[in-house]
């Protein structure tokens, strides 16, 4: 189930003993934001840049963030107290604007709540990124103002019924995409193509969330071939020798079929398993770890 240990409001304590008002307005409204990093063998990968994006969107919807809080530390400190500084995991941090009235618009409130869980990586993952996996097509329409914003506010209701769905179907992941064939996002992933040694991906222009490992795997990419960050279509999927998505608790999993159809020959290529291997060792660089005891 994840953690046992949360750090909830200054203190780590019993998840089964924090206790959210009733009158949260990230339970009334969804008003607050969260993000997740991966921990590999307990430690924080990534951190500094889902701090920086939580504490620019925070600013943005009006919650006080302070992003040079000791959130490594905390990160550190939970892992420890969930016995998980042997293996590898996920930090979720939620925060809210805390207790206020139910109304829509509100003065500034002052204690806005700070949650951080532990969760274990999604089941399977290994043999995901080993084999690939399919994706399900979501319509969602002509755009969600919301995601053109770039927040990754608390309303994920569209992701759970689209992930759902996609489940459903046996798919690891949903994508959404536009009536019009333009390809956006994962639920919680970004994407990428692979067409005669050429990687392309989404511009964040498109109204994505600006993906940490998005970011991060465009780097690796140039260093190794040609990169494009330009408006993919359906067409485009279908068309590609390579398709993966990348996220930081999934780092990178091929895509091996988009509904029914093979993506390429239907196996994971080259390029993506290259990348794959370049993330770990940046991983593994940075954190001063030897590549063997990463987990899945
Ligand atoms: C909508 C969406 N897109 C992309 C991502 C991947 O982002 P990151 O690489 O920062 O984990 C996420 C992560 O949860 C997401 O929710």
């Amino acid at each position: 189930m994840g953690s046992s240990i949360c750090y909830f409001n200054g203190k780590f304590g019993d998840v089964a003993k924090a206790r959210i008002s009733p009158l949260d307005r990230g339970f009334l409204f969804g008003e607050g934001l969260f993000e997740t990093w991966r921990t590999y063998s307990g430690r924080p990968y990534g951190i500094s840049e889902h701090l920086a994006r939580m504490a620019r969107t925070a600013k943005q919807i009006g919650i006080a963030f302070d992003p040079d809080e000791p959130w490594e530390q905390r990160s550190t400190e939970l892992a420890r107290r969930n016995h998980m500084l042997k293996s590898d995991g996920a930090v979720r941090m939620t925060i809210t604007r805390g207790r206020g009235p139910i109304s829509l618009v509100v003065e500034a409130t002052e204690d806005p709540t700070r949650l951080m869980l532990f969760r274990p990586l999604e089941p399977g993952l290994g043999i995901a990124k080993r084999d690939g996996v399919a994706i399900h097509l979501v319509s969602v329409g002509s755009g969600v103002s919301e995601r053109q914003r770039q927040i990754k506010s608390l309303n994920y209701l569209p992701a759970i019924l689209a992930r759902t769905q996609a489940r459903e179907r046996g798919c690891f992941e949903a994508l959404y995409h536009l009536d019009n064939g333009k390809v956006l996002e994962g639920t919680t992933s970004n994407i990428f193509v692979v067409r005669r040694g050429v990687v392309r991906t989404t511009p964040i222009s498109m109204g994505l969330l600006p993906g940490v490992t998005r970011h991060k795997v465009i780097k690796l990419t140039r260093s190794i071939t040609k990169l494009r960050e330009e408006v993919l279509t359906l067409d485009d999927l279908l068309a590609a020798d390579e398709v993966f998505l990348t996220s930081s608790s999934i780092e990178i999993v091929p895509v091996v079929r988009v509904g029914r159809r093979k993506v390429g020959k239907g196996s994971v290529g080259e390029i993506t398993r290259q990348l794959q291997l370049d993330y770990r060792k940046a991983v593994a660089r940075q954190l001063d770890i030897p590549i063997e005891s990463l987990g899945e």
